[in-house]
């Protein structure tokens, strides 16, 4: 668990310093800046094109192949993770519920997304029963593993199977393991550009807050 945390911030600095390094020659002065209520990324949207998103095709918890243009029009708000994750991905999960409880009316432009790094056990049928535990509005989104990792490498996130306790005991079974992941919310814009980031313990009004200053 502590290894998995270390793993989730480092990469979530990862992700900051690509931001800014992509936005440096342009947004230099404001980027240093963070905002009032601390989150990273604040200033991010100023200016210049960071290097985040891109076109996908995965399959939804119905089993309907989808790609990113079947979103365009809406805000995606979108997470990467894994239905056995303990303990962050739900916690990230419902901070994007109540965000979307918090919009009201105005959730309706905005379509939260979930997608699995875990694509060997999470299918369709695991997600659906996953996703509705959080929000009838979430959409969970699995593909092969090379769909997965294509859409992961898009939007910059880590992941990684980790086995658990390796060596121990005789019943050491094939899914026996964990997924180290990044754990990032993205915010991208109706023609699936990026808008900002939230980090690990942003809090349901921060996240609603920022997201309705978009919409
Ligand atoms: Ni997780």
């Amino acid at each position: 668990m502590t290894r998995q945390r270390i793993i989730i911030l480092v990469a979530a600095l990862a992700v900051a310093v690509i931001l800014g390094l992509a936005l440096a020659p342009k947004v230099d002065r404001l980027v240093s800046k963070s905002g009032p209520d601390g989150e990273t990324g604040a200033n991010v949207e100023s200016a210049g094109k960071p290097l985040v998103g891109g076109p996908f095709t995965l399959v939804d918890q119905t089993g309907k192949t989808v790609t990113d243009k079947d979103f365009h029009g809406k805000y995606m708000l979108i997470y990467f993770g894994f239905t056995f994750c303990p303990d962050v991905c739900p916690t990230e999960l419902q901070a994007i519920a109540g965000a979307l409880g918090q919009l009201g009316d105005k959730a309706a432009k905005v379509q939260p997304i979930f997608v699995s790094v875990d694509p060997d056990r999470d299918t369709p049928a695991v997600l659906a029963k996953y996703v509705k535990q959080f929000d009838p509005r979430l959409i969970g989104l699995t593909g092969s593993p090379e769909q997965i990792a294509a859409v992961a490498k898009a939007y910059r996130v880590f992941y990684e199977k980790v086995k658990e306790k390796p060596g121990e005991g005789s019943g050491a079974a094939e899914d026996d393991y964990t997924v180290d992941h990044s754990s990032v919310v993205y915010l991208m814009g109706p023609n699936g550009e990026f808008l900002t980031f939230f980090a690990p313990g942003v809090t349901p009004e921060q996240m609603a807050q920022k997201i309705g200053s978009y919409l």
